[in-house]
């Protein structure tokens, strides 16, 4: 056992890791150490909470720790990293869930109901409100989950009024929270568990209101949602380190969706209301020009005349694996005295990082691997960009046709370049299911065929 000095020394240890760690996070190269604070954290804050004086049942906790660490451990073996959004959707709901039970279980504790007057009061609040966002995020969480994993239509699924009906619901939980705090004793429970049935629908409503595109933007969501119940659970058990890490996740959350909105050039409101995320294309542009096809060997041609080369990957390169065979040829060329760059663009994949952690898997040196800022100034300076399997993230409907579902969306301007090859199976839509004018464009070629294999057929030509 420890006293609680030590507990709060230790507490305050584990949040100045937990700092540390999304710091860390927010680049390539100190990534792993940011993990690594992450859960050296993590071991300080259940170690000296196990260990606090009001903890009994240390056995109990330790099997459950157990059985967790075992099916955490082989979960993330197994994952594969374009399952990784469904993966975070789940998780979310555990913490959604976690409040909830928390929340319940601090209302029938004996303890609490010793409190009286205004700290009675607050704790009440804590409870309810904790106890609906964590309903919201549980049910909110398990639905983007299905939607990511195909359980459930990817559409949207809205209804007329449902605005309205959200707000109602939500003014009944407000009332009913007034009835809860006012309820002597644990009488309340009946308030508590009607709000919690309206909060599981609410969670399911809105996130069943959002379509494709905007679903990343929900999980990050969720994400800060899943924070703020933590928060919450925090206030409820008075546990100063979950209030703080809490609140951490909720507002690094809250952020990343912003960011996120701004490289899809959605507005975060809509988002989070639901109702702009089925991209169905209006665009009455007709795409002028001709496509050309390239063959491997005309490639490598390229390949040897160009100086400063552009690679810009997207979801293709994620599921052909190419970026093994990527760096291979990168090293390649730049032992041929060539310029060689990355171009990644912040929603490149099906997830945030997406490119970035693949082309760090294959140990592509970091300093090569820029931001999309960083790329489309320098475009008329590039001789050849090399394309593989990416689509929207590079499409010029996105700046030239207002009629386009991505209109305004930040794109890696590649037509600026001399020359474009763009290697993908075919001429298949992308994410956003719209076509692509790069693709009829003069100085673009297409390069057919599986990402990996043409890659792997360059550097035996090369
Ligand atoms: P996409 O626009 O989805 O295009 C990927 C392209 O890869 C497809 O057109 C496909 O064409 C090609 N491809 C698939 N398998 C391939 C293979 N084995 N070899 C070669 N090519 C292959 O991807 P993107 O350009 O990366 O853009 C990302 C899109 O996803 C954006 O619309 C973004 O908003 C959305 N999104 C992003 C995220 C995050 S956070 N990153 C999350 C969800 C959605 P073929 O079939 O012709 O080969």
């Amino acid at each position: 056992m420890i006293s609680t000095g030590l507990q709060t020394a230790a507490y305050l240890v584990a949040a100045i890791l937990f700092i540390l760690s999304l710091g860390g996070l927010s680049s390539q190269e100190s990534a792993k150490r940011g993990v690594l604070y992450g859960m050296t954290g993590m071991f300080i804050a259940i170690a000296s909470t196990m260990l606090g004086d009001n903890v009994h049942g240390h056995i109990y906790l330790l099997i459950a720790i157990a059985i967790a660490s075992i099916i955490g451990i082989v979960v993330a073996r197994k994952v594969q990293m374009t399952a990784m959004p469904q993966l975070v959707a789940i998780l979310h709901s555990f913490v959604g869930l976690a409040a909830v039970l928390v929340g319940f279980g601090s209302y029938i504790d004996p303890h609490a109901q010793e409190l009286a007057g205004g700290e009675r009061l607050i704790h009440l609040i804590e409870i309810f409100v904790g106890v609906f966002i964590g309903a919201v995020t549980f049910t909110g969480s398990v639905v983007a989950w299905g939607k990511l994993d195909g359980k459930i239509t990817g559409k949207a699924l809205q209804y007329k009024g449902r605005h309205l009906v959200n707000i109602i619901l939500v003014i009944i939980s407000i009332i009913l929270g007034v009835m809860f705090a006012q309820a002597a004793g644990t009488s309340g429970m009946t308030y508590l568990l009607i709000m919690t049935g309206i909060a599981l629908f609410i969670g399911v409503m809105l996130v069943m209101a959002i379509g494709g595109a905007d679903m990343p933007v929900v999980v990050s969501m969720l994400n800060s949602y899943s924070g703020w119940a933590a928060s919450a659970a925090g206030f409820m058990l008075g546990n100063d380190l979950l209030i703080v890490t809490g609140a951490l996740v909720g507002s690094s959350g809250a952020i990343l969706s912003i960011i996120m909105c701004e490289a899809m050039n959605r507005s975060f409101l809509s988002v989070i209301f639901g109702g702009f995320g089925n991209t169905s294309s209006s665009s009455s542009q007709k795409i002028e020009g001709e496509v050309t096809a390239t063959s491997h060997s005309e490639l490598a041609d390229m390949l040897h005349q160009a100086q400063n080369i552009l690679i810009v990957p997207g979801y293709g390169m994620a599921v052909a694996k190419a970026q093994y065979p990527i760096h291979e040829l990168v090293k390649k060329l730049q032992n041929d005295g060539k310029k060689v760059t990355f171009g990644i663009h912040p929603v490149a994949g099906r997830l945030p990082g997406h490119m970035n952690v693949l082309l760090a898997e294959a140990n592509v040196p970091y300093d090569i691997v820029l931001e999309m800022d960083e790329v489309n100034p320098e475009m008329e300076d590039i001789d050849l960009v090399m394309v593989i399997g990416a689509n929207d993230i590079v499409n010029p409907a996105a700046l030239e046709d207002e009629g386009s579902p991505i209109y305004g969306m930040p794109v890696i301007e590649v037509w600026r370049a001399k020359k474009v090859i763009v290697m993908k199976r075919s001429m298949a839509t992308g994410y956003a299911g719209i076509q692509n004018p790069l693709f009829f464009k003069e100085n673009t070629d297409m390069l057919y065929g599986d990402a990996k294999q043409s890659v792997d057929e360059l550097n035996k030509l090369y």
